[in-house]
């Protein structure tokens, strides 16, 4: 008996991933969210019913990377390849980022996470563009974890709106050519003053970035897991973070 309980914590023990806090947390984890429309067809559901399920991993992930410190937290919720979607799956991702704050805002608040948008927000439904902007103003003054969406993102977009706001000002006289530098696209770009992805994270079974961060993730520690995005759990995302921590980043350097 005593054997059958020993091995049962051991059990319990292996399936518990613990961050060790003492060793670097990655300061800024970008996560596409994968196989929500999988998740259902295994179980006969509807797509939006995955997209539903995804929601909670959602809340489980932002409270699993606060507890650890991590300071930015960006999550891929829909890109601009995304409107090619049947339209009945398009409003109800649309509608997820109202339903998600009418139930976490308070909590996001009290927490003190600041809530930003990543993207181009004049083709958002103006319902969804109304919960997101309450969301930045309700949370602007916020200085713990910085909860950043990509809602309507394209890495190649945010690089070209980029592009053309630093030749509109070379237009303007304000810059010379040779005065677009690296620095100069970094700070035009959606995340400007925002540090680069340590960590990216994609679930289910996709290796690629599908428009993703494009210029962000130029130096990015890349950590695919099987598991769909609907069943990805705090465990899962210490692992990714265990994982990391066990990386030598030499960024070109010997
Ligand atoms: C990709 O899975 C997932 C999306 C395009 C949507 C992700 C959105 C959420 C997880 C919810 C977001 C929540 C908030 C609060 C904004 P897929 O549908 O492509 O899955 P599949 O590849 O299995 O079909």
């Amino acid at each position: 008996m005593l054997e059958r309980i020993a091995h049962f914590f051991t059990r319990t023990k292996k399936q518990t991933t613990s961050v060790d806090t003492n060793l670097s947390v990655p300061v800024h984890v970008a996560v596409i969210m994968d196989g929500n429309g999988r998740w259902a067809k295994a179980r006969s559901l509807p797509r939006i019913a995955g997209h539903s399920a995804g929601m909670k991993t959602v809340k489980e992930v932002v409270k699993a990377a606060d507890a650890i410190g991590v300071k930015y937290l960006t999550m891929y919720a829909f890109s601009t390849e995304n409107w090619k979607r049947p339209r009945e799956e398009v409003e109800f991702l649309m509608k997820l980022p109202q339903e998600f704050l009418s139930t976490e805002l308070d909590e996001l608040v009290e927490r003190n996470v600041c809530v930003k948008i990543l993207g181009s927000r004049e083709e958002l439904p103006s319902h969804t563009r109304q919960a997101l902007e309450t969301a930045v103003e309700k949370t602007k003054h916020n200085d713990g974890l910085q909860l950043l969406f990509a809602l309507n993102y394209g890495g190649r977009k945010e690089i070209c709106d980029a592009v053309q706001e630093l030749a509109r000002q070379v237009e303007a006289g304000i810059l010379s050519a040779e005065q677009i530098d690296e620095k100069a696209i970094e700070q035009k770009l959606y995340t400007g003053g925002i540090p680069e992805p340590d960590l990216l994270i994609r679930t289910s079974g996709e290796i690629r970035l599908s428009n993703f961060m494009l210029w962000q993730l130029a130096y990015t520690e890349l950590w695919f897991t099987d598991v769909l995005w609907p069943d990805f759990t705090k465990e899962h995302f210490n692992e990714a973070i265990a994982e990391y921590q066990r990386r030598a980043r030499r960024y070109g350097a010997v």
